[in-house]
């Protein structure tokens, strides 16, 4: 997804790491968790995880932006696109671009979103990610946040222009945004979006929460 943001292309999509770069708390969580019939992974990025999401569901749809899901990259090693990619590796998969999820009528029983909120660069995009990821949540289903409130690229972000919850940063490859969400900051922004917290925890760098939408 591409923001603009106090005069910078931020090009979200670079921020995607590849398969080869597994965090192993999460591949962890994700084994443990019971299979659902229905899944929804909000920012699927290059696919690192989505081995783990197609078994964790019958059925699972992969989400990110049209750009993400539609750009000629190397994705599980080979030159091709995320979309191609899941589709030939993943027959219970669907993917869908985000700028689409106005159109879906459909809840998941679990809703995973990891590593995204942390590249969302402007506060109404945030709030509008989690609201829509509440809306696709079924009621007795929950959402699991996945962040890093720490690692070895904070120090070199530091030296950007503070935004937002971190920094915006001028590399090589153009402009980046890395906000620090924190266990704290993630429950805040959730109760605000209408989630009640369920389990949270770090794990080293990383934090987990679970979190439920509210029945209004
Ligand atoms: C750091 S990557 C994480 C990808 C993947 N979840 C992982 O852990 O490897 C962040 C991803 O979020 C996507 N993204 C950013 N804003 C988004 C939005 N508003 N809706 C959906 N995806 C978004 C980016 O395109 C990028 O692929």
């Amino acid at each position: 997804m591409r923001y603009r943001v106090r005069g910078l292309d931020i090009r979200s999509e670079n921020a995607a790491k590849p398969h080869m770069q597994r965090s192993q708390a999460v591949v962890q969580y994700l084994r443990r968790l019971n299979p659902a019939e229905s899944v929804l992974d909000f920012g699927c990025g290059k696919l690192r995880y989505a081995d783990l999401i197609a078994k964790l569901g019958t059925q699972a749809l992969l989400v990110d932006s049209q750009i993400q899901l539609t750009r000629k990259q190397r994705v599980r090693g080979k030159m091709s696109t995320v979309a191609d990619v899941a589709i030939s590796l993943y027959s219970n998969v669907k993917v869908l671009a985000s700028e689409k999820l106005d159109s879906v009528r459909d809840r998941y029983d679990i809703v995973t979103c990891i590593n995204v909120l942390s590249v969302i660069p402007d506060r109404a995009a945030l709030r509008e990610a989690l609201r829509t990821i509440r809306r696709l949540t079924k009621r007795s289903g929950f959402a699991v946040f996945v962040n890093q409130h720490r690692n070895t690229y904070f120090k070199q972000f530091a030296g950007g222009t503070p935004h937002l919850f971190g920094h915006l940063y001028q590399g090589r490859n153009g402009a980046s945004y890395y906000g620090i969400m924190t266990k704290e900051r993630v429950e805040k922004l959730l109760r605000r979006a209408g989630f009640t917290i369920g389990t949270s925890w770090n794990d080293r760098e990383i934090n987990f929460v679970e979190a439920y939408p509210v029945v209004t």
